[in-house]
């Protein structure tokens, strides 16, 4: 489980230095890397809704078909007056339909970077559930913040986490970011997350170079954000996106791979690119059900309960504090 974690790794854990610091250290190193943080301007936000909608993406489609066999269930696990704190805007349907089903939430706390888009969560949410107290923050969930008291009494605070955003982390960042939610729900919390799940290399690869084009369009679009909020002169047209299984590793990897040699300048750096080298965008890790129990563990976690669908393609699985540890 243990990975070499350089500080300019295509993890979403890394430290917050800027695009421009961040596009300039990586594309000095030997294998070109920038981190996949970068990938969601307003452009590749939109952009990666639309892949959510993709036929080829499994993952949005199984994990909301597994929510809607198992949300009872999951109100159940959680329990009666939870305070319910997801990383995230939470405008999703996923959200909408686990406030529906929690027995009497104490709160609901969204997490969100994004000021516009924890607005619009949060006045969608009143709108459809004006009885829930909802205590927004704006922050990078990645740093620390206060978690806001509700006014009625909560019996537990439960992280939702869905999207298998944990993917996006190497193991070794998903059990440090694990460990650290301890902080947010203390030893009676528990944590609701979305987890992908390892499965055939065709139908992951197709998950990830879709017929529609879009997550080409999404990885293309970072150089294009290069281009445009850094001036760099990457020639968009002379690379391609790629995904491909890592079977080591246990992830898909997302590459940009020039299509010929070829100089890049940016702040009147030249970086130059064979034909056929990449730079390396996003990883996301697909886990055995033990793999990520294993993850869970090291974070002082144990996996209570876990839900996935007849192909067991994706999973969503509670994690509560483990008193062995
Ligand atoms: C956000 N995250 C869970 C997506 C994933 O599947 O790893 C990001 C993504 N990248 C390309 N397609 C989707």
């Amino acid at each position: 489980m243990s990975q070499t974690h350089t500080a300019h790794s295509p993890s979403s854990t890394e430290p917050h230095c800027s695009f421009r610091s961040a596009v300039a250290a990586g594309l000095g190193e030997l294998q070109k890397q920038i981190p996949c943080k970068y990938l969601y301007d307003d452009e590749g936000s939109e952009l990666f809704e639309e892949i959510c909608q993709a036929e080829d993406y499994y993952p949005t489609r199984t994990e909301m078909a597994i929510m809607d066999q198992y949300v009872d269930e999951m109100a159940d696990a959680v329990g009666p007056r939870c305070l319910l704190l997801e990383l995230g805007s939470g405008s999703s349907l996923k959200t909408r339909l686990l406030l529906k089903h929690l027995h009497e939430p104490a709160g609901y706390v969204p997490v969100e970077i994004s000021p516009a888009a924890l607005e619009q969560a949060v006045e969608e949410l009143h709108r459809r559930f004006p009885d829930l107290e909802i205590l927004p923050v704006c922050a990078d969930y990645h740093t620390d913040f206060s978690v806001p008291s509700p006014s009625s009494p909560v019996e537990r605070t439960v992280i939702y986490f869905p999207g298998s955003t944990i993917g996006n982390m190497t193991p070794d960042g998903a059990a440090e970011f694990l460990r650290h939610m301890h902080a947010w729900c203390g030893a009676e919390g528990g944590v609701l997350l979305g987890v992908d799940l390892q499965k055939s290399e065709h139908v992951l690869e197709r998950a990830y170079n879709d017929g529609e084009g879009v997550t080409s369009r999404f990885n293309l679009n970072l150089l294009k954000r290069m281009n445009r909020e850094l001036g760099a002169d990457f020639e968009t047209d002379e690379f391609s996106h790629q995904a491909v299984y890592n079977s080591d590793e246990g992830r898909v990897e997302m590459h940009l791979v020039s299509d010929r040699d070829q100089v890049v300048t940016l702040d009147g750096q030249e970086f130059h690119f064979r034909e056929g080298e990449s730079i390396h965008t996003e990883n996301s890790y697909k886990y055995t059900l033990s793999g990520f129990a294993e993850v869970a563990r090291a974070a002082g976690w144990k996996v209570e309960k876990v839900w996935t669908d007849a192909s067991r393609f994706f999973s969503i699985q509670y994690l509560t504090v483990d008193m062995d540890d």
